[in-house]
Order: C-alpha cells, then structure tokens, then sequence
C-alpha cells in the first residue's frame, strides 16, 4: 500500500470481501447469519498486508428480475470474472473501493457489471501445493488540500 507519490501507507485498514466457492456472497444464502468470506485487515508500518482466503470464482449475478429481462434484451450473459473486493482507508487519503480480478479468468472481457480495467486483472500463481499466491500493490490518492485562505473568517 502506497501513496500517490511511493510512500509507504502504514496502519490502512483493508476490508475485503469475496463470494464462495459457489459463487455466492453470505447475504446470498437464506439461512446463513453470520458473515462470511469478508475480513478486515490492517496494512503494517511498510504498508504490507497479507492473508489467506479460497479462490474466488466466476460467479452469476442475479438474474431472475428485470435485470434478467434487461440482459436478455440486450443479448447480455449474467457472469462475472473472479474478483475479491477491497474498501481501503487511511488517513489523509481517499477512500479506494475497487476489486481485483483474477488473472485467466472467465469473462474478463465480457464482465456483465463492466468492472474489468487491466490495471485491476492481476496475476494469480499456483503454488506446488495447489494455493494460489497474488500480489497487489494498491496506490492511494490524498484527500485533496483545502485552497488556501478556506476556514479563515
Ligand atoms: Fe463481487
């Protein structure tokens, strides 16, 4: 984690959060109350962060309403390529809510939502033990200045 000029961001809280092996958020399954696949995080005084989570899968948005109608109609499938959302804060900077898809992925270039940029495709590496190992580097841009002169009465 950095910022806009390279320095490091140190103590930025990460909430990420990703669908299950299925392909379903935990507010997508009746029965389930309690959260699921979603961490908060805090990045270390380097700005590093790590942690260990399944491998997020294509998955379908939910289709069976007029969102289903608008994508018949426009001859549109309902798929998204795998991804982990990300929401991170710091102070002094702007809050980043953004995704990161994975690599070889099916649909990236036909992401229903049309949330692909290839800034945010990233490379996901099998590891010999069957794991997936990826890196990010997340950039942060700083809360704007306040002009000069503003406040002052
Ligand atoms: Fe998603």
């Amino acid at each position: 984690m950095r910022g806009l000029s390279g320095e490091p961001v140190a103590g930025a809280v990460l909430d990420v959060w990703q669908s299950d092996d299925e392909g379903l958020y935990d507010v997508q399954h009746p029965g389930i109350d309690h959260a699921q696949a979603r961490g908060v995080l805090r990045a270390d005084a380097t700005g590093r962060f790590h942690f260990r989570s399944i491998l997020a899968v294509p998955y379908q948005v939910p289709h069976d309403g007029p969102v289903g109608q608008m994508l018949e109609a426009t001859g549109r499938h309902p798929w998204r390529p795998a991804h982990l959302h990300f929401m991170i804060q710091a102070p002094g900077y702007e809050t980043l809510i953004t995704h990161v898809f994975r690599d070889r992925s099916a649909y990236l270039d036909s992401d229903v939502v049309f949330g692909v940029r290839e800034s945010l495709v990233c490379d996901w590496t099998e590891q010999p033990d069957g794991s997936y190992a990826m890196a990010f580097d997340f950039v942060l841009n700083p809360l704007p200045s306040a002009p000069k002169g503003a406040g002052a009465a």
